[in-house]
């Protein structure tokens, strides 16, 4: 569903991203893991064919997407939400236009039709539609981050979703309710997802497949048992913090197994 091949990306004359490549199969779920700085954002906009990599191939659902047109990639960003690190709403514009902006732009849908898929993707994500009419600014931070996941479900039916550090600064409740969302997106709708995160134990319930960034380079690529007993220095000192919840992780996933 997604493939990067042979990415390069430099800019301001600075590498990026250094030969970056990876897969995430139909339906699969994929952590990027890695320190601050080292090219995870840059590699979700990439795919979003926001920033034009300067060689390599993108290739969305089957489709090579190297040199295709704005146009091309506006049709390709139909199927594909994105949750920005900075949650990315319109500060003008209430909740529900928030959620509605897209529907309103690029459908033909009346103003009841929306309104009632504004509602009802508010309520899937677990907030009262009473925020309607709320700016994004009276939210906190998890509340705005749903209000973009919803916005996200409204719009589109997403054969892709990419997410920017969903659960980073907010409380263990709101993290619970993100994570759900984020698996129950997972299996009712078979999406393929990219979850960036720099806490493994958050990684750890949306998914057992990893790639770790460092220096805008691919170091790992594999499941949480490879990640354990990964001797790649980087990735060594990376998890030292957290080798005990990686290690319960992998038990609970043999269990799991049978
Ligand atoms: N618009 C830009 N112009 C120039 N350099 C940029 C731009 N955006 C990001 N960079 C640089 O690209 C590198 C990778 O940034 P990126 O945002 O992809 O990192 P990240 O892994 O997402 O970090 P974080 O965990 O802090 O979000 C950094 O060195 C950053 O300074
Ligand atoms: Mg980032």
């Amino acid at each position: 569903m997604i493939q990067l091949e042979n990415i390069y990306l430099s800019l301001g004359g600075r590498p990026i991203l250094k030969n970056i490549n990876f897969a995430v199969p139909r339906g699969e779920t994929k952590v990027i893991l890695g320190p601050s700085g080292s090219g995870k954002s840059s590699i979700l906009k990439i795919i979003l064919g926001l920033w034009r990599p300067d060689s390599g191939r993108v290739i969305i659902d089957g489709r090579d997407m190297t040199g295709a047109s704005n146009e091309e990639w506006d049709r390709a960003r139909y199927h594909i939400g994105m949750i920005f690190q900075e949650g990315a709403l319109f500060d003008s514009l209430t909740v529900g236009e928030n959620i509605g902006y897209w529907l309103f732009e690029h459908t033909k849908m009346s103003e009841e039709e929306i309104e009632v898929r504004v509602g009802r993707a508010l309520v899937e994500v677990g907030l009262d539609p009473e925020i309607l009419d709320r700016m994004p600014d009276e939210l906190s931070g998890g509340m705005r981050r749903r209000v973009a996941i919803a916005r996200a479900l409204a719009s589109l039916e997403p054969k892709i979703m990419l997410y920017d550090e969903p659960t980073t600064g907010l409380d263990p409740l709101a993290v619970e309710t993100i994570i759900d969302q984020i698996t129950s997106l997972q299996k009712r709708k078979e999406v393929t997802s990219l979850v960036v995160t720099h806490d493994i134990s958050d990684a750890l319930k949306v998914s057992n497949r990893f790639i770790m960034i460092a220096e805008g380079e691919v170091i790992f690529d594999g499941n949480s048992e490879e990640l354990r007993g990964s001797n790649h220095p980087f990735v060594f000192r990376f998890l030292g913090p957290f080798k005990s919840t990686l290690a319960h992780a992998f038990a609970s996933f043999g269990e799991e197994k049978g």
